[in-house]
C-alpha cells in the first residue's frame, strides 16, 4: 500500500471518529436550542437520538447488541421496517420462525442495504420453533432461507416447551439440554454469533448454566411496569445473561392482551409524562432501559416507531424509578394456557 493510500485512510479514519461527535455537538450547541433534522423546538434532535440509538449492551461473548428492537410480530408491511431502520435509527430487528414473516424481514433489509446501511451494522434476531427441537441447524438454516441470510447476529430457543403432540396427547421428550447442543452447534458453524434463550426462568437457566459449554447470552422474556420479573432480572445480572424485554409496552394492541390495564393510561407514567414532555410509552420504555434491559417494541405506526426509540434520550430520577417499581403487579400477558400448541397447560402462574 503507497503512503498517500494509508495517509487518505487514515484522514477517512479520523473523519469517521470524530464526525458522529461534532454532530452531537452542533445540535446540543445550537443557540436556538433547535438543530437539522428537528421539526420543531421541542423535537428531540433526530442527530442526537441517532448517537444514543448505537448505544448497546455487550453480551457474554463480547457480541454488542443495540439497546433498542424492533418487534415485528404482526407487522403488516415491510415499509414500517424499512422505514424504522434507514430513517429513524433502528439496528436491532426482532423475528421468529412461528411470526411467519422472515421472508417480510428479509424484503426490509434488503431495501435498508440498498439505501446504504450494511448488514455489519444490523442486528438480526430469529428464533427456534419448538416443533424444531430435534434438529435447531436445520431449524436455522430454514429460517436464513427465508431472511436470505449467510448468519442471524442471535438465535432464540423461543419457548422452553417442548412440541405438544395433539395425536398423542403429549409433550415430545427432547429434553432441553439436547437442543442447546444443537444451539450451540449453530455458533460453531458460524451460522449464529450469539444463542441465548427466551421466556426462561430461573430454574432453568440454572440448569442450562451447568450443561452449557457456550452459555447463554440472553433471556428475552416479558418485562413492563405491571410485570416487572425482579428476581429472574436479578439473577441474570448476577450471571451475565442480557435481558432482552417483550412486550415492554404490555401489548395493548394485542386482542387478547391485558386485562383491561392500559400501560398507555396508566395516571403514575402520565404523571411523570408530563413533567418530562414526553408520553407515558416513553416513561415504560425508558424505565426498561434504565434497569440495563435490552428493548423490543413493536407497531405498525412509523409515528408511534419514532417516538418509541425517542425513550432512549428520556432520563429518569431514582426517585421516578421507584414510583414505576411500585406499579409491579404480576400481570403477565403471554400466558401459554390459552395456547393449544402448549397443551393448554399454565407453565409460568
Ligand atoms: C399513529 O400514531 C399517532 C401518534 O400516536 C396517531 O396520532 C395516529 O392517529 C396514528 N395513526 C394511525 C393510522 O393509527
Amino acid at each position: 500500500m503507497g503512503e498517500t493510500k494509508i495517509l487518505k485512510l487514515l484522514i477517512l479514519c479520523i473523519i469517521l471518529l470524530y464526525s458522529p461527535i461534532d454532530l452531537a455537538k452542533s445540535c446540543s450547541e445550537e443557540p436556538d436550542g433547535v438543530c437539522e433534522g428537528c421539526t420543531s423546538e421541542n423535537d428531540i434532535c433526530t442527530m442526537k437520538i441517532l448517537q444514543e440509538t448505537s448505544r448497546s449492551v455487550v453480551l457474554n461473548n463480547g457480541e454488542k447488541m443495540p439497546a433498542f428492537g424492533l418487534g415485528t410480530y404482526d407487522i403488516q408491511n415491510q415499509e414500517v421496517i424499512t422505514y424504522s431502520i434507514v430513517e429513524l435509527g433502528y439496528r436491532h430487528i426482532d423475528t421468529a420462525q412461528v411470526y411467519e414473516n422472515e421472508e417480510l424481514v428479509s424484503k426490509a433489509i434488503k431495501e435498508a442495504i440498498q439505501a446504504g446501511i450494511s448488514r455489519d451494522e444490523l442486528f438480526i434476531t430469529t428464533k427456534l420453533w419448538n416443533s424444531g427441537f430435534e434438529n435447531p441447524v436445520k431449524a436455522l438454516r430454514e429460517s436464513l432461507g427465508r431472511l436470505n441470510l449467510k448468519y442471524v447476529d442471535m438465535y432464540l430457543i423461543h419457548w422452553p416447551i417442548p412440541e405438544f403432540e395433539e395425536d398423542k396427547k403429549t409433550f415430545k421428550k427432547t429434553p432441553m439440554h439436547q437442543v442447546w447442543q444443537g444451539m450451540e452447534r449453530c455458533v460453531e458453524l458460524g451460522i449464529a454469533k450469539s444463542i441465548g434463550v427466551s421466556n426462561f426462568n430461573v430454574q432453568l437457566l440454572i440448569d442450562m448454566l451447568a450443561y452449557a459449554k457456550i452459555p447463554p447470552t440472553c433471556n428475552q422474556v416479558e418485562v413492563h411496569p405491571y410485570y416487572q420479573q425482579e428476581g429472574l432480572l436479578q439473577f441474570c445480572q448476577k450471571y451475565g445473561i442480557a435481558v432482552v424485554a417483550y412486550a415492554p409496552l404490555s401489548s395493548p394492541a394485542r386482542p387478547d392482551g391485558g386485562n383491561g390495564r392500559n400501560i398507555l393510561k396508566d395516571p403514575i407514567l402520565q404523571q411523570i409524562a408530563n413533567s418530562h414532555d414526553t408520553t407515558p410509552a416513553q416513561i415504560a420504555l425508558a424505565w426498561n432501559l434504565q434497569l440495563g434491559n435490552v428493548v423490543i417494541s413493536k407497531t405498525n405506526n412509523v409515528t408511534r416507531a419514532k417516538e418509541n426509540i425517542e425513550a432512549v434520550s428520556v432520563a429518569l430520577s431514582s426517585k421516578e424509578m421507584d414510583l414505576i417499581r411500585s406499579l409491579d403487579a404480576n400481570e403477565k400477558i403471554y400466558d401459554t394456557q390459552e395456547w393449544e400448541c402448549f397443551g393448554n397447560i399454565h407453565a409460568f402462574k
